[in-house]
């Protein structure tokens, strides 16, 4: 298990990095396995870091027919609402490359908590198994993590019974402090899966929660994240720019 920090000078730094540290997790895992699982992160961080993927001088360092892609979490509305993950994550890279549509793996919010949940279960329980993990386990070789000033991370917000859910890979997530209210959400459960964790954090506002979860505060979901990758074996990258690294 190794874990490091990089941290940039800026946002459009920070997005150069990211994008870059995707091409080059994507094809380490794609050696590895013939194929690899990426899940997203969703909110506003990533967005330029998509666009920069997608760009013509980035975007063939992948090999997209071999990538399946999914979301660690979404909010509640159709995919063309503002407010959908995957609606800006398709806008900003996903209609850009060659990804297969059966490996476009979207979770189903437009059905609502319960029924998204459901369903996002049984799609990524489909997934290849984590090596060596217990039953149910799938295998996820990139995950990508925004996280709020709060220290929530995914839709699992400090406090919240949806943190301590370990016998499914999603929840439905009801009342979410962060708007809109109604979401579904990978679990930390799920996160035990993942062979690479890259945490993106900029601005201000995020060196609070940053170091609140380097330093170990397990009252942050973000903490139990990256504890959750780190006791399965995985791979941990902070991704920050200097004001989120304090
Ligand atoms: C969501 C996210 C959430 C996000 C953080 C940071 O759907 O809201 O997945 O966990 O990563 O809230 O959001 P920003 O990147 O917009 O600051």
């Amino acid at each position: 298990m190794t874990e490091r920090a990089r941290v940039l000078d800026g946002p459009g730094e920070l997005a150069e990095a990211a994008a870059r540290s995707a091409i080059a997790d994507l094809e380490a895992a794609v050696e590895a396995h013939g194929s690899a699982t990426w899940v997203l992160a969703g909110g506003g961080t990533p967005a330029a870091a998509y666009r920069r993927l997608a760009a013509h001088d980035l975007r063939a360092g992948v090999e997209w027919d071999r990538v399946r892609v999914a979301m660690g979490d979404e909010r509640c509305v159709p995919v063309d609402h503002p407010d959908s993950n995957w609606g800006l994550a398709a806008a900003a890279l996903l209609d850009h490359v060659p990804v297969p549509d059966h490996h476009l793996l979207r979770p189903p919010g437009e059905l609502g908590p319960e029924a998204a949940a459901d369903a996002y279960q049984a799609t990524l329980a489909a997934l290849p198994a984590a090596d060596g993990g217990r039953p149910g386990q799938v295998r996820l070789e990139l995950v990508w993590l925004g996280l709020g000033e709060d220290g929530h991370c995914l839709s699992l917000f400090p406090g919240r019974p949806e943190v301590e859910v370990a016998d499914r890979l999603v929840v439905a997530v009801h009342d979410a402090p962060k708007p809109p209210p109604e979401r579904v959400s990978l679990t930390l459960a799920a996160l035990a899966g993942t062979e690479r964790l890259v945490v993106l954090a900029a601005g201000e506002g995020k060196a609070a929660a940053v170091a609140r979860a380097r330093a170990g505060d397990d009252r942050l979901p973000l903490t139990r994240a990256v504890q959750t990758v780190r006791a399965a074996g995985g791979e941990v990258t902070w991704l920050l720019d200097r004001a989120a690294a304090g």
